[in-house]
């Protein structure tokens, strides 16, 4: 694997749902794999949960782990080409990726979206001139629209979690209220991952396999993701409906993905706190298990009791961060 961007890049969801499990039951059985090789991982925003878990993926296989923050210490970099920099930024990124390649065999990149510009968010500016300038595997730490690590750690905590009761259990996608605009990048990458796994039978645990999930997306209206990650989805405006019956609550906030209106791109069009997810919103659900990503806001996106519950997923699915990196990893150094 020389880039990890989309659930594709991954191939078959059943193997690398096993693989998942097998370095979970042995997360150093390749610790030799990684010997005097290299990992980079570059971070042009802030990170708890995929600085510390892909740097301990790295660790499992053997690897020397680098990690640098391009706003703390290393020379600001210009990302636009055709621009004078006649301003702060002291260095191109152009420059600056080779000579990074030169240092590393594999290098993760961590570069949100900006939120102003849309087609350049979406076209992947920076993380594709990664791929090209760098000479070395590239794979996303949360690029400007996807988050790969995160759901495919999403999609083995649901395999790990599935109820014993229920061979098709009901994944529900939930934005949630947030003061602050935020990228669509795990929204995207969990409808494309639940959409992936929608179609197939997975091994889920408990019951052997599943025959796939059944997958609602809910949001007000004006926040539909891109199609090019939800085709096939269900959408329900009605939050309470898309509850009902649901096994597994994933709750995210994401700004305007400008799909209906690309004026609106980035900007928050509501603050609706009945979307706030609480135990009167659980007990609409089938017993569901709570989940988010993390770093999650208390009080706007789900409230105390809720995700503090037993059924609440957010410390094992961001635990299962290291199992992700460190099967993605893997590939990429058996590739190299
Ligand atoms: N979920 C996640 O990616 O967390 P960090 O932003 O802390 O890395």
């Amino acid at each position: 694997m020389k880039s990890f961007l989309n659930v594709e890049d991954l191939g078959d969801l059943k193997e690398a749902l096993k693989e998942a499990k097998e370095i979970k039951t042995d997360r150093y059985k390749y610790d030799t794999l990684g010997k005097n090789k290299t990992l980079l991982m570059v971070f042009f925003n802030n990170s708890l949960r995929t600085r510390l878990s892909t740097q301990k993926a790295g660790m499992n296989l053997g690897m020397n782990v680098i990690v640098l923050d391009v706003n703390a210490g290393a020379w600001k970099l210009e990302t636009e080409r055709g621009v004078i920099m006649d301003g702060d930024k002291s260095e191109h990124l152009l420059e600056a990726i080779p000579v990074m390649g030169s240092f590393c065999d594999v290098i993760g990149i961590r570069s949100f979206a900006g939120l102003s510009d849309r087609d350049y968010d979406y076209a992947e500016t920076v993380y594709h001139q990664f791929e090209k300038y760098s000479g070395k595997p590239v794979f996303a730490m949360e690029t400007a629209t996807v988050h790969p690590l995160q759901a495919f750690a999403d999609l083995f905590t649901i395999a790990e979690y599935a109820p014993k009761r229920n061979k098709r259990p009901k994944v529900v996608l939930s934005w949630a209220p947030h003061p602050k605009a935020l990228p669509q990048a795990v929204p995207n990458s969990f409808a494309q991952w639940m959409i992936a796994a929608e179609k197939q039978s997975l091994p889920l645990g408990g019951v052997g396999e599943c025959a796939g999930m059944d997958f609602v997306i809910t949001h007000p209206e004006g926040y539909e993701l891109d199609p090019a990650f939800t085709e096939g989805a269900t959408i329900e405006y009605d939050q309470r409906k898309a509850f009902e019956g649901a096994d597994f609550i994933y709750a995210k906030n994401w700004s305007c993905p400008g799909v209906t209106k690309s004026e609106d791109y980035g900007k928050i069009l509501s603050k609706d706190m009945s979307w706030t997810v609480d135990a009167e919103h659980m007990s609409w659900t089938n017993d569901a298990h709570f989940m988010h990503c993390l770093p999650v806001r208390r009080g706007m996106i789900v409230t105390d009791d809720v995700i503090e519950a037993p059924s609440s997923l957010v410390i094992p699915e961001a635990a299962n961060r290291e199992i992700s990196a460190t099967v993605v990893l893997k590939r990429i150094l058996q590739s190299l």
